[in-house]
């Protein structure tokens, strides 16, 4: 049988390339040898903002679409959006009565959100319960494995000890235990150099137009020591000099060597980076195109993926109900 893997992606907007290469990138490569399952989690969302949920239906339209136009395969991986599958609250719910509220308060994630986001008031009750449910997303298909980014690490830690507690609690060994699969390409940052967020708009999306693109990355902040073009620069300490390690590695040296020599000025290494760029979306872009005008698809992919991920979650609640409220399975 081959391995389960299971993520998640909350539709809070348009994917960006931090999106692409901390994540979607890698499912791609487990979806050619791993069961994947992936999910667009709106419960997730609606529990950081539950204030602005207007757009939430276009969002997850947005994400389904960036997602196949990346090349998720809904031939080989399974896509659903989370809300239709009420199984998800279900096992979260039996999860709620054996979590420690210790554990929750004491999650590294849930500590940094609640001191860095101001915006909103996220003491509540479904926000600390976040990793819960993420939990009951990952055990729900059994996942052996879940591709995440770093942020994510104490979430799986959550759901590691939340399995052993419910196996401990219930004397079966039925959740088994599953392993985060870390990307390796190191962060990407921002064009202003902080974290790649929508919500720090410093983001340069999937669908950004050729122009929009070469706008954002001409404004990127580079090495603040080169100042004139005779400058010897620094690319180490360079945001544009990153993303061509990450986006275009086979041309690093190359940049390097008119970096540190001063042979090209900054705005040239941008050009160059920006045409990197529009070069690696122009297909994505053109697929994108295709799917916006065919909405039925991506519906109709969707409606597939709820059938197949509510027969697997069917089947676990069935068991689970029955470990813990000794319910027959049929009545
Ligand atoms: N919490 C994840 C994030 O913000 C999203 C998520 C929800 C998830 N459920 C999941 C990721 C299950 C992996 C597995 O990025
Ligand atoms: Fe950065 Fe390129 Fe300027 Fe060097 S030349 S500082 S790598 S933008």
């Amino acid at each position: 049988m081959k391995k389960v893997i299971f993520s998640g992606m909350r539709p809070t907007g348009k994917l960006h390339l931090g999106h692409l290469v901390g994540a979607l990138n890698n499912w791609l490569d487990l979806q050619e040898e791993y069961e994947c399952v992936f999910s667009i989690v709106d419960w997730h969302a609606l529990m950081g903002e539950y204030e602005q949920t207007q757009n939430l239906q276009q969002n997850i339209l947005d994400m389904a679409i960036d997602w196949i136009a990346c090349g998720i395969d809904p031939d080989k991986s399974t896509l659903f959006v989370q809300s239709e599958i009420p199984e998800h609250l279900e096992l979260s719910m039996v999860f709620s009565c054996i979590t420690p509220l210790g554990w929750l308060e004491r999650n590294p994630t849930y500590k940094e959100q609640l001191r860095e986001i101001k915006s909103r008031d996220l003491q509540t009750y479904g926000f600390l319960g976040y990793p819960v449910l993420q939990t009951a997303d990952i055990l729900l298909y059994k996942a052996n494995a879940v591709p995440i980014g770093e942020d994510q690490l104490p979430h799986i830690e959550l759901a590691r000890e939340i399995a052993r507690r419910f196996n401990h609690i219930f004397q079966q060994e039925y959740f088994q235990d599953c392993d985060a699969i870390l990307t390796q390409t190191p962060r990407l940052l921002g064009i202003d150099g902080r974290k790649m967020s929508k919500s720090y708009d410093n983001a340069i999306n999937l669908s950004d137009s050729a122009e929009i693109v070469s706008k954002k990355v001409k404004g990127m902040i580079t090495d603040p020591a080169r100042i004139k073009l005779t400058d010897p620069g620094h690319p180490e300490i360079c945001n544009v000099y990153s993303y061509y390690k990450v986006f275009s590695p086979g041309k690093t040296k190359e940049v390097h060597d008119w970096c540190v020599n001063a042979d090209k000025g900054c705005t040239g290494c941008k050009k160059i980076l920006a045409e990197v760029l529009n070069e690696m979306l122009a297909p994505i872009q053109e697929k994108r195109k295709d799917l916006e005008g065919d909405k039925s698809r991506i519906k109709e992919i969707l409606k597939k993926g709820k059938v197949k991920a509510k027969n697997i979650a069917s089947k676990t609640i069935s068991e689970v109900k029955s470990i813990v409220l000794g319910a027959e399975n049929e009545l």
